[in-house]
């Protein structure tokens, strides 16, 4: 019985893990998760007021000036998050120290092609990834220029007074289409692409851990490992080392 718990407790401690996302990666995940959820939830029952729900939220005007706000403060805490991860990647990038991993290339490209034909039985094997998937880059790109409309058209439609003092009126309404459409889009994308990828595909955790496993970067980034080992030079635990 010893034995068998000591045998487990070993394997367990071998087992090599990968730091995937820094404590402040983490942090800016939980942030935009939090405010964006509270941003749908408040902001879907206004734009569907018919609805027995929205009716319910909206039943009185001190409801709707208390869901507004709660929009309102989300919408804050969304737009500095914006702020200090565009103010982060230009500090990185003036020291010469922003990874290029999150851009687009044509490896890209011929990655989407290659799972396509995995998925219509054509290629056995699914293309090797390096850090970051394809998939997760069109994640990245979408939400960051998905959101970047949001606060732009949001700031537009709560402030249309100070705005409209240097642009023309016409912005007002177009932004507020604009506000409207795109959260359907984001609310789409979010629950169709991303929660499929990251709970349907595989459970995927590793935003709140930090950490992926020795089997999961060969399954899913084979090349970041491979790269990962050529670093370490054959030594025992590269991953804890990144
Ligand atoms: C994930 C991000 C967001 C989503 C999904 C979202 C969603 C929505 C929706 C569905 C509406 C109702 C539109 C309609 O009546 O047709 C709305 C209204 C509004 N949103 Fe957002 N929004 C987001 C971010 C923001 C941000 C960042 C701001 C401000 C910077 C903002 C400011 C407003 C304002 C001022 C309104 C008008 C009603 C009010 O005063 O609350 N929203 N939003
Ligand atoms: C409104 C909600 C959310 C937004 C806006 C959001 C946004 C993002 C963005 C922009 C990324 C970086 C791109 C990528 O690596 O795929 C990301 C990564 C990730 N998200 Fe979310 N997320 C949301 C909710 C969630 C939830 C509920 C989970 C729960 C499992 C989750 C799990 C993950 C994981 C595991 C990754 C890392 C994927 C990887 O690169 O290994 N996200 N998310």
């Amino acid at each position: 019985m010893t034995t068998s718990k000591n045998t487990q407790n070993s394997k367990i401690q071998q087992e090599k893990t990968f730091l995937r996302f820094n404590l402040g990666q983490r942090w800016e995940h939980m942030i935009l998760f939090l405010s964006a959820t509270v941003l749908i939830l408040t902001g879907l029952p206004q734009k569907y007021r018919e609805l027995s729900w929205s009716q319910y939220l909206l039943s009185t005007p001190e409801r709707v000036e208390l869901i507004r706000q709660i929009h309102h403060i989300a919408a804050i805490i969304l737009t500095i998050e914006a702020v200090y991860h565009l103010g982060l990647a230009i500090y990185q990038l003036s020291k010469r120290k922003l990874s290029a991993e999150m851009f687009p290339t044509t490896q890209d490209v011929r990655d989407a092609g290659q799972m396509i034909l995995y998925l219509l039985f054509i290629r056995k094997d699914k293309p090797k990834f390096g850090r970051y998937n394809f998939e997760q880059k069109v994640t990245y790109w979408f939400i960051f220029f998905g959101f970047l409309f949001m606060i732009i058209s949001g700031f537009l439609i709560w402030f249309p007074i100070f705005f409209t003092q240097f642009l023309p009126g016409g912005v007002v309404p177009a932004a507020k289409l604009m506000h409207s459409t795109e959260s359907i889009v984001a609310v789409i994308f979010i629950v169709i692409w991303h929660f499929y990828h990251v709970h349907i595909e595989r459970l995927n955790l590793s935003i709140f851990t930090g950490r992926l496993s020795e089997q999961e970067m060969k399954e899913y980034h084979a090349k970041e490992l491979e790269r990962l080992e050529r670093k370490a030079g054959g030594k025992d635990r590269p991953g804890e080392r990144n």
